[in-house]
């Protein structure tokens, strides 16, 4: 099994059920097919060095189903969660005749429902689930967002690609900004402070 190969040098591992690229994958994220993947899957990690195994799910899943999902792969022992890939839907504003085309949409349109997606499952399971926020970040303000919405870490790919290789130092000062702005002296105080 891959996973056996690789398990001692990644620093964690994400069961990405939620391309919308591959055909039926989507379904996986059932919390029966879920916990069928994972309850293996963290059984070899844990004999493996543990490392965390956490799950991405799909923003165009319901909030009610993001629940009984988030429970399942708690139940089956997931480190946590990646909040999202990227979606099916055409959220407002997406006018280019490119967003007719078929396939996942990334980007800024995705801000809004990654910070209620990590605002929701952050509410329900506070730090015992911790939440890799995904989805539109472009600036250290919308990163800064996902982190008092409750994400302990935060990715950006359609960020980094607009914005070139200076991205990544460019969010840390501007975190840096905001953290002293609000008075915090590191960003594990900012986790799940919502907007006050
Ligand atoms: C071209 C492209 C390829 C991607 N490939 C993967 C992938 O292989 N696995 C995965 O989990 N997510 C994949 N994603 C989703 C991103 O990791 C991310 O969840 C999504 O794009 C939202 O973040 P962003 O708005 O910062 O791009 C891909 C996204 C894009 C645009």
């Amino acid at each position: 099994m891959a996973f056996d190969e690789l398990a001692m040098v990644g620093d964690y591992f994400v069961v990405n059920v939620s391309s919308p690229n591959t055909p039926g994958l989507r379904e996986l994220q059932a919390p029966g097919a879920l916990r069928a993947i994972l309850e293996p899957l963290v059984a070899r990690a844990r004999a493996r060095g543990n490392p965390p195994v956490l799950v991405k799910l799909a923003p165009d899943l319901t909030n009610e189903d993001v629940d009984g999902i988030a429970e399942a792969a708690r139940e089956a022992g997931a480190a946590g969660l990646v909040l999202a890939n990227t979606t099916l839907s055409r959220p407002p504003g997406t006018h280019e005749p490119a967003a007719k085309e078929p396939g996942g949409l990334s980007g800024a349109p995705l801000l809004p429902r990654t910070i209620e997606l990590v605002s929701r499952v952050y509410r329900q399971h506070g730090k015992a689930l911790p939440i890799i926020g995904v989805g539109g970040v472009f600036t250290a303000d919308d990163a800064y967002r996902l982190i008092r919405a409750g994400a302990v870490l935060v990715q950006a790919y359609t960020g980094f690609i607009y914005e070139g290789p200076t991205f990544a130092s460019r969010l840390q000062s501007g975190l840096l900004e905001l953290l002293d702005r609000d008075g915090l002296a590191d960003v594990s105080q900012a986790v799940g402070r919502g907007n006050s």
